[in-house]
């Protein structure tokens, strides 16, 4: 049986202008992101600095925007002046965070220059864990002043003699949850993040500053969170982060296949507790909401078998830490809530897929041997590619059902335009039928094509990409014109598709 879907585009009601750092990323000093991740000296690949080149092209190829560092929870116990100057000189220290040892060999200066490598904005967290306003200060001074001061020579010596320009900074990660070393109530968060911004834009005014919200919708203390630390933080901080990860839950399927509309509820709240504290940038504008951690995380396999596995007392170096195994389901996911993201595109001012290498990450790695594309990278990638100019929400008629996170569409879509270019993302819920989708794009179409991230032929659902083979990749879908300004589209069960048409004005 087929299902019949509307979709329809207005292409002169735009929401907001798609706004580019959407499409970033987030590398941090857990398990083998970093080490072992993007940087294995011993690879064949490696650059004089130990950077694979191979994951450097998948990066590349992925088209991220912005890149989050260096945690996550590692920041919270992370002394940043261990990873400049000499190698040989950087301390080994615990990571407490994740139970590993920390050798320094990246930091600031390798990161730095392995983003720029990438085509990556820089985004730095600072550590209002175990330290605090002074620190984080001094780290932007290091890293953002000219030179002619202590801290902005010793840059200079360590080899940076032009300042980094770090333009967004995270004050501090996740400092609501009890696992979070220096771990604060709303009230001690707020007041130290307002301090630490404060003194942050006396050294530098034209950064951005990010407040850390929840880290996830389900904290006991979520929305109370958001009200303390947005009116302690009023007219110094840009942005308020949200934390939002989602897996399959067994016999739920229906429901994980929804999490978007999770999202979506999430985004709503947050933008309404915006709204109702009156929260302002220090330029008069609402503040925005930096979705700086989101993805699919099999969070229930991390608190059964990795977690008790890094507990045992070992304190590896780049362990083997929450590598998911990403299937199709996975990959129509994260699609879907790139669609939300782009949705409020007129709230949301950067999100971040968390991380980008290995930790539940689009790009896999061996040590010595291949980095390959997991199913989530094509969403993604597809996506960042094609979404630039104003988003437009589309009519969609479709039937709904409900779910464990409300009332979610058989069909979801959101429409980028730019000049004569029209983008639409779909995402295509239904498990076993396929779905006939008819759109209407408000304008003469000249050409369009689409691609699709489903199961691939024979495969399931639960396929996935490893080392080995990697049947997951985008395949054509059939585009058929049915009159001038209407194409129609099936979309297979479970599927992400993005259809991109030329049309005249
Ligand atoms: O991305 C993995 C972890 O998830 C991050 O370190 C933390 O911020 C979040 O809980």
């Amino acid at each position: 049986m087929t299902t019949s879907i509307r979709i329809a585009v207005d292409p002169t009601d735009r929401l907001a202008a798609v706004p580019r750092r959407l499409f970033g990323t987030f590398v941090e000093h857990m398990g083998r992101c970093v080490y072992d991740g993007i940087h294995e000296p011993e690879h064949p690949t490696a650059d004089a600095d130990g950077f694979r080149a191979d994951v450097l092209a998948l990066v590349r190829e992925l088209g991220a925007t912005i890149v989050r560092y260096p945690g996550g929870n590692f920041v919270s116990g992370y002394r940043w002046e261990d990873g400049v100057g000499p190698r040989a000189q950087r301390p080994v220290r615990l990571d407490a965070a994740w139970h590993s040892t920390e050798t320094n060999h990246v930091g600031l200066h390798e990161f730095a220059a392995w983003a720029v490598a990438a085509g990556l904005e820089l985004m730095e967290a600072v550590n209002l864990g175990t330290r605090g306003v002074a620190e984080a200060a001094d780290l932007l001074e290091y890293a953002n002043h000219p030179g002619g001061t202590a801290l902005s020579e010793r840059r200079r010596r360590n080899g940076r003699d032009e300042p980094f320009g770090i333009r967004v900074w995270c004050l501090g990660n996740e400092m609501d949850g009890p696992w979070q070393i220096g771990h604060k109530t709303a009230d001690e968060y707020g007041r130290l993040a307002a301090e630490t911004a404060r003194l942050m834009r006396f050294i530098d005014p034209s950064i951005e500053l990010v407040a850390a919200g929840s880290s996830n919708h389900e904290m006991p203390t979520f929305g109370a969170w958001e009200r303390t630390v947005l009116a302690r933080t009023d007219g110094l901080v840009d942005h308020i982060s949200v934390h939002a990860y989602y897996e399959e839950t067994p016999g739920d399927a229906e429901g994980f296949l929804a999490s978007a509309v999770g999202l979506d509820r999430y985004l709503r709240e947050v933008a309404a507790i915006i709204d109702e504290v009156g929260a302002r940038t220090p330029a008069g504008e609402p503040v925005g909401i930096s979705v700086d951690e989101w993805n699919v995380w099999n969070q229930t396999r991390w608190n059964e078998v990795d977690k008790p596995r890094v507990l045992t007392g070992e304190w590896p170096v780049a362990p083997r830490l929450i590598e998911d195994d990403y299937t199709v389901t996975d990959a129509v996911v994260v699609g879907s809530l790139l669609i939300t993201l782009l949705r409020h595109a007129d709230r949301v001012t950067m999100a971040n897929l968390a991380q980008l290498v290995n930790v539940i990450a689009p790009i896999r790695t061996e040590p010595g041997g291949p980095a390959w594309r997991q199913t989530t990278f094509f969403p993604f990638q597809l996506t960042a590619a094609e979404a630039t100019g104003s988003v437009v929400l589309p009519r969609i008629d479709a039937p709904t059902t409900a779910t464990r996170h409300g009332e979610a569409g058989l069909v979801d879509a959101v429409a980028t335009v730019e000049g004569d270019r029209t983008s639409v993302f779909l995402v295509h819920r239904g498990l076993e039928d396929a779905a006939v989708v008819d759109l209407d794009l408000g304008a003469e179409v000249a050409d369009a094509a689409a691609l699709v991230v489903s199961a691939p032929e024979g495969g399931d659902r639960r396929t996935v990409n490893t080392a080995d083979s990697q049947p997951v990749r985008p395949l054509d879908l059939r585009v058929e014109r049915t009159g001038p300004t209407s194409i129609r589209v099936t979309l297979p069960p479970v599927a992400w598709a993005r259809l991109t048409a030329r049309t005249s004005a």
